[in-house]
């Protein structure tokens, strides 16, 4: 049957797979991004559409086609054209040396010619990806090694394997081996989660890799943050064309897959220990996905065919060098509750001391309550532990089998272990807190909060000076700080004159930061920089939000930006007495606690409607909004012919396109700043115009 479509539509449906592949290539390959999400987005629509429309149009290797495959019953077999091979282990250097010996038995010297790639080993699930003319055709588990199970439409839902591979040296018919994981930091938020929705968690990401990719609908898959990391490619039918692993490591990522970092050609096998051993006791403490060991292979692929197979199993070129396992057991002493800046009670594990990954354990965190209950961990309980990354170690559950029946069950407590308070329980009903402001257990945390960079500021306050004041009975609370003289300070250890009177001098200065930065200091639940913002700039003075505050939530809640939760929260805090006295305390010693009006009818970008576009060299997009929003400006989403202008950063996108179509002006970050500049300078004259080429304001 004849094709309709027209050439046009064709071509343009092949521009945006590109374009959307290689978008994806950035993102998740090169860690790079090119485009922002909602480009994407737009992209991916747009290509969706004209698929919908005309049907030809739609190839495998679309993107669209890594989503929306339909749910299968069971999963076809898999027959690995080459079979899919296991390791051989050395668990210490001397088991390397002798796998060296065993090597140069079969091949003489020529092996130190050649010399060895060192690669990470990572603990996820093997896979197989075959490509034909370069595009994917199926995706299948290792299975038994010669036959697997066909999980092609969920592999097609990880946005590291690539549809279709680029490069015009791609032989005709490929099979890509790699490891599909699950990141340490993706795995703790679903777990997280799952435990908030009454699902059994994952035991590690292991487990949550194979799991999610033997899910009969694809949907599901992906829903979950896999990656893929590859280290081989043969070919079935002729040789691979290329003479060393380490070409085929660079073929791989020329050819647009994920190569795990780290890899390293050795000359020698001492080289090869000594790279293990940085990989183990630093490197792998820095990963997020986790990994068992380093895998050592023969350089030269002809060597490797001349070694061969042992027993038909594991290749005689090839040895995993394994670490010590980064999960011990010990046994949970007790379950204790620390008091967070905002009064969360976070259980955390004493654990009898066990040496993981070169470091002594002792205490792990435990994250909250209804995880203990999840987990069923009780004290007295033998448990694995993990240390993953460089994160605080994990309990990952108890062994039951090794239970004695002497075991005690823990409850969450019913009041603050520090003052008594009743607890209450959050919205998500999963953590919970202690609602006293004064409460002792968390006022060295909030203090430190309180003179934070983020909120008061206030330089040369770190957290051990202020755990000395604290001690000394100069500060209980953050009002204390503002009366603190010199001489008091001078009387301690430690202080010089010198270092009092700037400290004092630091802490007077901060009498007049903005409310924004006091409502975040105060360490409201659930209000962070951006909430304080947006409320400080409704109500302009403390005195206006406290008593809006003790009205009712209604008008905070009816701030755009601001939902029930916050609303509720910050209610409950000006309500509770001890938080108005301190606010009294703080008025009491000079504090404004005064928001500076945006110049919004005065400033040079007065009234006019902003977009911002791609990333800019050196504001944030919060950075730039807020100074656009100071100088009278407005940042809005969309191009349309009342935007006054574009400010165009890198990697862009169509904002630009629409903005030329619009005839509106397109600016650099740079002229954006020099207009800001003008506006700083001008703040306040009344009816000021935008200076396309004003200087920047003394
Ligand atoms: S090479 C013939 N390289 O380890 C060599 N395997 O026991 C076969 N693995 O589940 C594999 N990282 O998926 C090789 N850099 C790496 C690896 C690696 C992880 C896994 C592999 C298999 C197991 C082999």
């Amino acid at each position: 049957m004849t094709d309709s479509v027209s050439p046009a539509l064709v071509a343009r449906a092949a521009t945006l797979r590109e374009e959307l592949e290689a978008a994806s290539h950035a993102y998740y390959v090169l860690d790079a991004p090119t485009r922002s999400d909602a480009e994407y987005d737009r992209l991916f629509r747009e290509l969706q559409q004209l698929e919908a429309e005309h049907p030809t149009l739609r190839t495998a290797d679309s993107p669209t086609q890594r989503v929306g495959a339909p749910p299968q019953s069971q999963f076809a077999k898999h027959t690995h054209r080459v079979p899919m091979l296991s390791l051989g282990n050395a668990f210490d250097d001397d088991e390397l040396r002798a796998w060296e010996e065993r090597i140069l038995r079969v091949i003489g010297e020529d092996v130190h010619a050649s010399g060895y790639v060192a690669e990470l080993k990572i603990d996820g699930a093997a896979i197989s990806l075959t490509y034909r003319d370069g595009v994917l055709e199926t995706g299948a588990t290792r299975g038994n090694g010669l036959i697997g199970e066909d999980v092609t439409p969920n592999l097609r839902t990880l946005r590291d394997i690539p549809l279709r591979v680029r490069g015009d040296d791609v032989p005709p018919l490929m099979e890509v081996r790699g490891e599909v994981y699950y990141p340490f930091s993706a795995f703790e938020r679903m777990n997280e989660e799952r435990v908030r929705r009454g699902e059994p968690v994952f035991a590690n990401p292991r487990n949550a890799a194979a799991g999610s990719l033997r899910q009969l609908d694809p949907g599901i898959t992906a829903t979950r943050p896999l990656r893929f990391f590859c280290y081989a490619a043969t070919t079935p039918d002729r040789p691979l064309g290329l003479t060393t692993q380490w070409e085929v490591l660079e073929a791989l990522e020329r050819w647009g897959f994920s190569v795990a970092p780290a890899r390293r050609r050795c000359a020698t096998i001492d080289e090869v220990a000594a790279w293990a051993y940085e990989v183990e006791h630093t490197l792998r403490a820095e990963l997020d996905f986790a990994i068992d060991g380093g895998v050592v292979k023969v350089d030269r692929l002809r060597l490797q065919e001349e070694l061969g197979v042992v027993g038909g199993r594991e290749p005689r070129w090839a040895i995993a060098r394994k670490f010590a396992p980064d999960v011990l057991e010990t046994r949970l002493l007790d379950i204790q509750v620390n008091v967070g800046r905002t009064g969360s009670l976070n259980p955390f594990a004493m654990l009898e001391p066990v040496e993981i990954g070169g470091a002594t354990v002792k205490l792990a965190t435990l994250h909250n309550f209804d995880l203990i209950a999840t987990k069923d961990l009780r004290v007295g309980d033998v448990v694995q532990v993990k240390r993953a990354g460089d994160v605080i170690p994990q309990v990952i559950g108890p062994v039951p089998e090794r239970r004695t029946g002497d075991e005690r069950a823990v409850s969450a407590p019913d009041v603050c272990p520090s003052c008594g308070t009743t607890v209450r329980r959050d919205e998500d009903a999963i953590a919970i807190y202690c609602p006293n402001v004064a409460c002792p257990g968390r006022r060295l945390e909030a203090l430190a909060h309180f003179v934070s960079g983020d909120a008061m500021d206030i330089r040369g306050l770190s957290y051990a000076r202020l755990a000395q004041f604290v001690e000394a009975g100069l500060v209980s609370d953050a009002a204390d700080i503002f009366s603190l003289t010199t001489d008091q300070l001078t009387s301690l250890e430690r202080f010089a004159e010198k270092s009092a009177q700037n400290l004092v001098d630091a802490i007077a200065a901060a009498r007049t930061q903005p409310l924004s930065r006091v409502l975040n200091a105060l360490g409201i639940r659930h209000v962070g920089a951006i909430a304080a913002q947006l409320l400080a700039r409704h109500f302009g003075t403390m005195p206006r939000l406290v008593e809006a505050a003790i009205q009712g939530p209604e008008e905070i809640a009816a701030i755009r930006g601001i939902g029930p939760v916050i609303a509720e929260s910050v209610v409950e805090f000006f309500q509770g007495e001890s938080a108005r006295a301190l606010i009294d305390r703080l008025a009491a010693r000079g504090l404004t606690m005064e928001e500076p009006k945006p110049a919004s009818q005065g400033g040079t970008l007065a009234g006019l409607a902003i977009v911002l576009t791609g990333s800019l060299p050196t504001l944030s997009r919060g950075e730039a909004t807020e100074r656009i929003e100071a100088a009278g400006g407005r940042v809005t989403s969309s191009v349309s012919k009342n935007t006054a202008f574009v400010v165009a950063g890198e990697a862009p996108g169509s904002k630009i396109e629409r903005a030329r179509t619009l005839g509106v002006a397109v600016i650099d970050e740079a002229e954006l700043l020099m207009r800001l500049d003008g506006a700083a300078g001008a703040a306040g004259a009344a009816g000021a115009e935008p200076s396309v080429a004003a200087t920047p304001a003394e």
